[in-house]
């Protein structure tokens, strides 16, 4: 069998951790930090300078020329093969964390489209606006392509069980794959604070399924006492190897712009993992000589479930305060993120920003994405939110490119479509001084007699405007 060309390292204190030993709960035993994924072999390549620990060390595998390696993936997407199909294993020699990559688990994640966001873009004067939909995939979320990674290597190792604690996608990415994988999967969800269509998805896709009288923060805490006690793997993203699959939109971006990399990446923040995960693949492809630069990366936050924001803002982004979180964007209610560092660590690297934004911001935002024939989720809707504040405050300059990383689809979330244009989601507070931006998004359902005449007099009225 080939042997592992990957080993973790402490992002606290550096150490080095071999794949075989390292912790159920993926954390340092010396500092309790979180492990990132790295590769030895890509060292000559300039990639890693450590060395590597016992046990890892690369086998004669070379990275093949920059040119080569996109010459490569984009003659994947003509192949059959289950792998290469996929947008994640197509770029499997940046992710070499599987012994046997053919047989990783796929539901043909990735490849996901980048949309040009025309309207939003002459609103905001910018030149350049992209979504990158990373709700085009199978379940409906980026989760998937750091499901398909960790996944598989949780059945490589012979794992029967796999578990998370969610807000609701990552228990919708995990059910599926470990169904596909002939797995069993157990999620802890917070009672009454997640999206019907995402518990949907965890029965209909066979988890084991408990919603906790707690928050997502309580559902962590629980589960990783459960993972102690029971031979379950943990998937949530405190899983380096999840983050492996999650840079795969990276490389996914840069071909989507002829590795002419755009200025700016924003994303939302949760639990905080996804935005250095992007980063990683990022500086991965600048250190393999694939592009010459990375996108500042910024985060967003709503403002009830601001940690990261207030941590940056108060403590320059050293130490964090965990909050009780709210907002309805409940992708993104969490208060005390376990990647916090590993964030605050990429915006600094990448020079990017932090930034919150209300309800009502998050609302209207979703709505404009929603004009634009594309939708997206409530928490992915931040982005365009925090867009508008950094165009506002020059931070962001018209010439620049600007890509949103959309995390979730806009049918993970349909009540909250339904109750913001029937007039249900905000207080008259939450609304205060956005009452004429709100009332211009809102569509109100029309119930109208059933004849003709009734339709085409609102037809009328509709194209006189
Ligand atoms: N957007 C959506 C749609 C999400 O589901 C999440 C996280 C995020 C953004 C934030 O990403 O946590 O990497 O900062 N959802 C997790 C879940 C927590 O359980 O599905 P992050």
């Amino acid at each position: 069998m080939p042997e592992a060309s990957h080993q973790l390292r402490c992002v606290g204190c550096s150490a080095v951790i071999s794949p075989d030993s390292v912790e159920k709960d993926f954390r340092c035993i010396d500092c309790g930090e979180l492990l990132e994924v790295e590769y030895p072999s890509w060292s000559a390549a300039g990639a890693s300078t450590s060395a590597p620990v016992a046990g890892t060390e690369p086998g004669p595998r070379r990275m093949p020329n920059p040119g080569a390696l996109r010459w490569l993936w984009q003659e994947r997407l003509q192949s059959r093969l289950p792998i290469d199909q996929s947008g994640v294993w197509r770029f499997r020699e940046l992710l070499p964390i599987l012994l046997q990559p053919e047989k990783a688990v796929t539901l043909r994640e990735g490849n996901t489209p980048l949309y040009s966001l025309l309207q939003n873009a002459e609103d905001l004067g910018l030149e350049q606006l992209y979504a990158k939909h990373q709700g085009m995939n199978p379940t409906g979320s980026f989760k998937d392509t750091g499901m398909t990674a960790a996944l598989s290597q949780a059945r490589e190792r012979g794992f029967q069980w796999v578990a998370c604690a969610s807000t609701g996608n990552t228990s919708a990415a995990m059910a599926a794959y470990a169904s596909r994988a002939r797995m069993n999967s157990l999620v802890l969800l917070p009672e009454g604070k997640i999206s019907w269509s995402k518990l949907s998805q965890a029965l209909d896709y066979g988890a084991v399924t408990c919603q906790l009288n707690t928050d997502f923060d309580g559902c962590v805490r629980v589960l990783a006492d459960v993972v102690r006690r029971a031979p379950v793997y943990l998937l949530n993203s405190v899983n380096p190897y999840r983050l492996e699959g999650q840079k795969t939109p990276a490389l996914e971006i840069a071909e989507q712009f002829d590795w002419q990399i755009p200025d700016h990446l924003i994303v939302p923040g949760g639990n905080l993992a996804n935005s250095s995960a992007l980063g990683k693949g990022f500086l991965e492809m600048m250190h393999l000589g694939l592009s010459n630069k990375v996108p500042k990366i910024t985060v967003v936050q709503a403002e009830g479930a601001n940690p990261l924001y207030l941590s940056l803002l108060n403590h320059d982004g050293c130490e964090i305060q965990p909050m009780q979180a709210t907002t309805r964007a409940t992708a993104i209610r969490i208060g005390n993120p376990a990647s916090w560092r590993k964030a605050a660590r990429i915006i600094r690297q990448t020079g990017g920003y932090c930034e919150q934004v209300s309800e009502a911001e998050i609302a209207v935002a979703k709505a404009e994405i929603g004009q634009e024939g594309i939708g997206c989720e409530p928490a992915s809707a931040v982005t365009l939110a925090g867009l508008k504040k950094l165009v506002r405050q020059g931070k962001i300059h018209p010439s620049e490119s600007v890509v949103l990383l959309l995390t979730g689809h806009t049918l993970k979330d349909s009540e909250f479509t339904i109750d913001f244009h029937q007039g249900k989601l905000l207080s008259a507070d939450e609304s205060a001084g956005m009452e004429q931006e709100i009332a211009q998004k809102r569509r109100p359902v029309l119930s109208l007699e059933a004849s003709s005449d009734a339709v085409l007099r609102v037809l009328e009225a509709a194209i006189k405007g």
